[in-house]
């Protein structure tokens, strides 16, 4: 059974301990709270004393939990844990299985592909977080220690872990991702070149980010610091972000959007990533809306 949670809620040995007394806490809380305030209110009829006690339980436990989740630091669990209880309750959000009549789901479903800090990967999580339609459901990483995996843990996001055989020499793990019923692949910060498998899998369905103005600055070992000190060497002017379909050549699918920076004579590869991370996550998310949006369409 604490295997299970463990996997369901993607958490170790010590998280699970920690949510589990995070639950023991806020249900004695919420009855000797409850209590009190059944005292105070010196009601006599048994019916209607139940009756009261039930409504008072029912709006103190999720106050309660929510007070000592942050205590523990578990706040983030445990806002996403209630909110889908309410979803399940007032039925506003469907679940992820649920199908229109003609067997379509009717949301959007991303996977976001990373292998660094992922500070891109946790903007565009906090964008989709109560998307109508568009959903993060999976998270894919080279990386058991990538920043993504821990903050897609939080947000109680799937996560698969891939590996380099299976990825280039296998079915590029197609079927797994398909299992997922992805829709549109997100690469923030992905270093792997994708299979020819996944590109046609995902034809004009991937996206990439790449920090600076393609098609200058681009390709093989061009990627992060390396782009920003061969462009800060180059003396360019500018720089800048450029979004684009993957292809199966590194950097070059068609573009969706280009924003740009101007360099400075101060500027350094450190200060020119800071100016282009900063478009990076002005943008990045608002672009995948927009393209997401029209695969529903
Ligand atoms: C970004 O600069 C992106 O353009 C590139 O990889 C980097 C990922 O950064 N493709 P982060 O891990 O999201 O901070």
């Amino acid at each position: 059974m604490f295997e299970r949670l463990k996997e369901k809620w993607k958490v170790n040995g010590w998280g699970l301990l920690i949510i589990l007394l995070t639950f023991a806490l806020a249900g004695t809380g919420t009855g000797y709270l409850g209590k009190l305030l059944m005292n105070a209110l010196k009601v006599r009829i048994v019916w209607v004393y139940i009756l009261i006690y039930v409504v008072v339980i029912t709006f103190l436990w999720p106050f309660m939990v929510i007070i000592t989740s942050l205590l523990f630091g578990q706040f983030h669990f445990f806002r996403n844990y209630l909110w889908r209880i309410w979803n399940m309750m007032t039925g506003l959000k469907k679940t992820d299985s649920q199908l229109d009549t003609s067997g379509k789901r009717d949301g959007v479903r991303l996977a976001i592909f990373a292998s660094g800090t992922g500070t891109n990967a946790k903007r565009i999580i906090e964008h989709f977080r109560d998307h109508r339609f568009i959903k993060i459901s999976l998270l894919v990483s080279n990386k058991q220690t990538a920043g993504a995996i821990s903050i897609a843990a939080q947000e109680n996001i799937p996560t698969l872990i891939i590996e380099k055989e299976k990825f280039f020499r296998g079915n590029g793990y197609v079927e797994e991702i398909r299992g997922f019923g992805i829709d549109l692949i997100i690469l923030a910060g992905f270093l792997w070149k994708l299979p020819a498998s996944l590109v046609s899998a995902w034809n004009h369905r991937i996206i990439n980010i790449h920090p600076a103005l393609l098609p200058k600055y681009g390709g093989k070992g061009l990627y992060g610091h390396h782009v920003h000190e061969a462009v800060i060497n180059a003396k360019e002017k500018e720089s800048g972000i450029t979004i684009h379909y993957v292809d199966e050549i590194y950097d070059h699918g068609q573009p969706i959007l280009q924003e740009k920076v101007v360099i400075e004579e101060n500027d350094t590869a450190e200060t020119l990533a800071k100016k282009v991370q900063a478009l990076e996550h002005l943008h990045f998310p608002k672009v995948i809306e927009e393209v997401a949006k029209k695969l529903r369409l």
